[in-house]
């Protein structure tokens, strides 16, 4: 199969990268390195099948190019950002919403067989109820939330106007390899940063706001079942581990596997505008279509990542 993904370089898209030229099919990379990193698949460009292209989603003409012949988009590309969304909103609804939509107009035109989208958990705001199914109402209370409502919605826009083939996939929070604070990373690349660097994670209000945490190799495993589904799946599905875990339990796990108990604790502030309170999936859907579940153990996996956070995290981001 050829195809594209776009956010390639970046923390998923270089494991769905490595996956697929593993398996020999035709990749292409498309990445503007705007939180992408090249040492995330400098590996790969020996690779005959594999190439990188340094380029953007809102650049409609280099889309109408590589777009040609692609079976499958896997579209990642995001301006992924919480916080810079609130000082960035246009640049933000920019690439993730007219982004999308512009990778949906030209997957219609170049008649690519399906596409599968990275939608966000983030879509719900906070829970009205938990765990959360697809059916949540969407109530994203910041502008990147709101940006990925929207192109969740155009996705579906496209399947009902125009047939397409398009899964949504509404992952929730994602760690491992790869994931490197630069700044905005993920909370868990966050605190293992600071905590590795002997300063306390920051926690905005009490801590008792939930995640739900799904290690990469599960979701490589969760967009993998979804492209070799038989039919198109036309719709929204949840992927997350449906275990609620609090900020402050995390800053404490962490701060126990770096070895710096009675060390470090962490430092409460303000709470932000917007956060969202609780997030936990239920993933019967993934379960029940694909057979998808969590597999890996998050104690044990948030151990790997600190051991490889030490030996990679803080490697400088290189871009193309
Ligand atoms: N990691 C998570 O916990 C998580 C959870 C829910 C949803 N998602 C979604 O999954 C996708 C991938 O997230 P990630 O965690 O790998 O983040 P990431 O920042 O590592 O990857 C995003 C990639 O998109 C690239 N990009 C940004 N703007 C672009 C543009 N205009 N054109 C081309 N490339 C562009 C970035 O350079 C980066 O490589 C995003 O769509 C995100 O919203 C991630």
């Amino acid at each position: 199969m050829k195809m594209l993904i776009t956010g390639g370089a970046g923390f998923i898209g270089s494991h769905l990268c490595d996956k697929y030229v593993g398996e020999g099919h035709n990749v292409i990379c498309l990445d503007n390195f705007m939180s992408g990193n090249l040492n995330n698949v400098r590996h790969l460009l020996d690779y005959r099948n594999f190439k990188l292209i340094k380029g953007d989603i809102r650049d409609v003409e280099l889309l109408d190019k590589l777009m040609r012949g692609v079976d499958v988009v896997f579209h990642l590309a995001a301006q992924v950002h919480v916080d810079r969304s609130y000082v960035e909103p246009k640049l933000t609804y920019e690439v993730n919403v007219m982004g999308t939509q512009n990778i949906l107009e030209m997957a219609r035109i170049h008649d690519v067989k399906r596409i599968i989208y990275a939608s966000s958990s983030e879509v719900y705001g906070s829970a009205q109820y938990v765990p959360i199914d697809e059916k949540h109402p969407l109530n994203a209370p910041h502008p990147y939330g709101a940006s990925k409502i929207a192109a969740d919605r155009m996705c579906n826009a496209y399947i009902q106007t125009y047939g397409l083939d398009i899964a949504i996939l509404r992952l929730f929070n994602t760690f491992g390899p790869r994931q490197r604070d630069i700044g905005y990373g993920g909370v868990v690349s966050i605190f293992t940063r600071r905590v590795l660097s002997n300063i306390p994670p920051i926690i905005y209000g009490d801590g008792l706001q939930t995640r739900d945490f799904t290690y990469i190799e599960d979701m490589v495993r969760a967009f993998d079942l979804v492209l070799k589904y038989d039919k198109p799946l036309q719709e929204p599905i949840n992927f997350g581990s449906g275990k609620e875990i609090s900020i402050l339990d995390l800053a404490n796990m962490i701060i126990k596997i770096c070895g710096k108990e009675g060390v470090l604790k962490p430092v409460h502030v303000e709470p932000r505008i917007g956060e969202v309170k609780r997030l936990i999936a239920n993933s019967t859907k993934a379960k029940e279509l694909l057979g998808w579940q969590v597999s890996c153990d998050f104690y044990e996996e948030l151990k790997k990542f600190i051991a490889w956070y030490k030996n990679y995290g803080f490697e400088p981001r290189i871009t193309l």
